[in-house]
C-alpha cells in the first residue's frame, strides 16, 4: 500500500521503516532539509537499535524515500500519518500547533480521497480537530474531496522501537467508518499474524487508551517510589518487598522497579496532559497530580541520599562525584526530563563538580551542558571514578552491573556508592568497604 507520513522523528521514521520492511511503499515528509538529506544518505539521527540497517535496506530497495515535499507524498500516500512532535505547552497540555499545521497542509495538497491517521499522542478530541482543519482548507479551495481521520497511537519503547513495532502486543485503530478501519487492517496485516492483535474502536476511546497505558505505567512506578520510601524509613528493604508482591499476575513483575524517577519524553509530558485534559473536562485528576508529584520528588531523591551522607549540603561543596549514566533509560541516548539532570544541577548548585559517563549519551550530554568547568565528560565507566570521591548511578545500562568493586574501593576517597536504580546487593558493597545507599533499602 502506499503510504505518506509526516514527521522523521522517533515515532515517524520508526514506523515509517517498519511498515517499508513488511512490504508498503513509503514516503516520508520532514520540513528539515539537513535531516531528509542525511537520510536519504543512511544518516540517522537517533540511536536506536536495528534501526539505521532497516532504513538503508528498505531506501536502497526503494520502498523508504525522504523528502521535503509536502505535495509530492500527500500525492503518493492512500494512508497518510501525522507523527509530528506534540511538545508539552506552559501549562502541560500537549501543544498541536505541528499537528495541525500539517492537517492544514494535508488540505492544500489533497487530490483524492486518503485515510489520515494521526500517530502522535494527542488529547482525546485532537481527531476532530484535525478534521476540521482539513476540511476547512479544502472548503476553502471548493474542493470536494472525501477522507477519514482515524486515531492510531503507537505503543513504541524507546530502544526496543523496531521490536516493539514489527512484533506489537496490540494495534489501537480507533475510527468512525468501517471502510478505514477496513484500510488500517489491510496496512497491518502483516503485524497480525497467529493472534488477533488489532483493537478496533472509537476515534476518542483510541485516543484516550494512550494517554492510558502511559499514565497507569508511570502510576506504577511511583507508586513503588513511594513503598520505597516508606521502606527506607521503616527499615525494610523495597527489593523484597518487589519480589514478594510480583508474582501476583494482578500486579506483576513490570514496571515495579523502584529507582530515580522516570524521565523521557513520554510519562512526565502524558501524565501531565491527561490530568490537563481531565481539568477540562471537569475531572479532578487526584491521582494522575500525586504520580506527578511523587516522580518530581523522586528526581531529588539521590541528591537527598548525598546530603544524608555528608552530613549537609555545605560538605558537597569542592567534592567530585562520579556520575554513571546520563541517558533517562538504557539504550538511548535521549535526555529528555532525565534524572541525572536533576541530579546535575543539585550537584553544581551545592559546590561539588562531576565526572560523568553514559555508553550512549555524552554526545547529547556535550550538547546541552558542554563547556563547564564542573563537568568532566569521560569516556569509559572506569575513568569517571578517577580522582572522584563518591559515585552516583543514574541509569541502568547492563555494563554498570558489575563493576569492578576493588577499584571502587581504591578509586572513590570517600568509600561510597550511590545506587539509584537497586543494581547491586548491599552486602557486595559494603563487603568491599565501601558505603551503599539504594533507593528503599533501609536507612
Ligand atoms: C513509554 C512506554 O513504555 C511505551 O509503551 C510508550 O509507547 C512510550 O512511552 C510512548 O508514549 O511513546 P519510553 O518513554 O520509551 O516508553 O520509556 P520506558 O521504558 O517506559 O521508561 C520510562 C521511564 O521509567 C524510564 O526513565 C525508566 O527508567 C523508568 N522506569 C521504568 C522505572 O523507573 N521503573 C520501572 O519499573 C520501569
Amino acid at each position: 500500500m502506499r503510504v505518506c507520513i509526516f514527521g522523521t522523528g522517533y515515532v515517524g521514521l520508526v514506523t515509517g521503516t517498519c511498515l517499508a520492511e513488511v512490504g508498503h511503499d513509503v514516503v516520508c515528509v520532514d520540513i528539515d532539509a539537513a535531516k531528509v538529506d542525511g537520510l536519504n544518505n543512511g544518516i540517522i539521527p537517533i540511536y536506536e537499535p536495528g534501526l539505521t540497517p532497516m532504513v538503508r535496506a528498505n531506501h536502497a530497495a526503494g520502498r523508504l524515500r525522504f523528502t521535503t515535499d509536502a505535495a509530492s507524498g500527500i500525492a503518493h500516500g492512500d494512508i497518510i500519518f501525522i507523527a509530528v512532535g506534540t511538545p508539552p505547552d506552559e501549562d502541560g497540555s500537549a501543544d498541536l500547533k505541528y499537528v495541525l499545521a500539517v492537517a492544514r497542509t494535508i488540505g492544500q495538497h489533497l487530490q483524492a480521497p486518503a485515510v489520515v491517521v494521526d500517530k502522535s499522542t494527542v488529547p482525546v478530541g485532537t481527531a476532530d480537530r484535525v478534521r476540521a482543519a482539513i476540511a476547512g482548507v479544502l472548503a476553502e479551495r471548493g474542493a470536494d474531496i472525501a477522507f477519514d481521520v482515524v486515531s492510531n497511537p503507537e505503543f513504541l519503547k524507546e530502544g526496543a522501537a523496531v521490536e516493539d513495532c514489527m512484533r506489537p502486543d496490540r494495534i489501537v485503530i480507533g475510527a468512525d467508518s468501517a471502510a478505514a478501519i477496513d484500510k488500517l487492517k489491510r496496512l497491518y496485516a502483516p503485524f497480525n499474524r497467529n493472534h488477533e492483535r488489532i483493537v478496533a474502536m472509537d476515534v476518542r476511546s483510541a485516543e484516550l487508551t494512550k494517554y492510558a497505558a502511559n499514565a497507569m505505567l508511570a502510576t506504577k512506578i511511583s507508586f513503588m517510589n513511594e513503598i520505597a520510601n516508606i521502606a527506607e524509613q521503616v527499615g525494610a528493604d523495597v527489593e523484597m518487598v518487589r519480589k514478594g508482591i510480583g508474582s501476583d499476575p494482578r500486579i506483576g513483575w513490570h514496571f515495579i522497579y523502584p529507582g530515580a524517577g522516570y524521565g523521557g519524553s513520554c510519562f512526565p509530558k502524558d501524565v501531565q496532559a491527561l490530568a490537563k485534559t481531565a481539568q477540562q473536562y471537569g475531572v479532578q485528576p487526584r491521582l494522575l497530580d500525586a504520580v506527578e508529584a511523587v516522580n518530581d520528588a523522586q528526581k531529588g531523591h539521590l541528591f537527598e541520599l548525598l546530603v544524608r551522607h555528608y552530613g549537609s549540603e555545605a560538605a558537597l561543596r569542592g567534592k567530585t562525584v562520579a556520575l554513571w549514566g546520563l541517558a533517562f533509560k538504557p539504550n538511548t541516548d535521549d535526555m529528555r526530563e532525565a534524572s541525572s539532570r536533576r541530579l546535575l544541577q543539585q550537584l553544581w548548585g551545592a559546590g561539588a563538580k562531576v565526572r560523568a559517563y553514559d555508553p550512549e549519551a555524552m554526545r547529547e550530554t556535550q550538547r546541552i551542558f558542554g563547556g563547564r568547568d564542573d563537568l568532566v565528560l569521560c569516556d569509559s565507566a572506569n575513568a569517571a571514578l578517577r580522582g572522584a570521591d563518591a559515585l552516583v548511578v543514574v541509569t541502568e545500562w547492563k555494563q554498570f552491573r558489575s563493576p569492578d568493586f576493588a577499584l571502587l574501593k581504591a578509586s572513590l576517597a570517600d568509600r561510597a556508592v550511590f545506587d539509584g536504580r537497586n543494581l547491586y546487593e548491599p552486602a557486595d558493597i559494603e563487603a568491599a568497604g565501601l558505603a551503599y545507599y539504594g533507593i528503599g533499602r533501609g536507612r
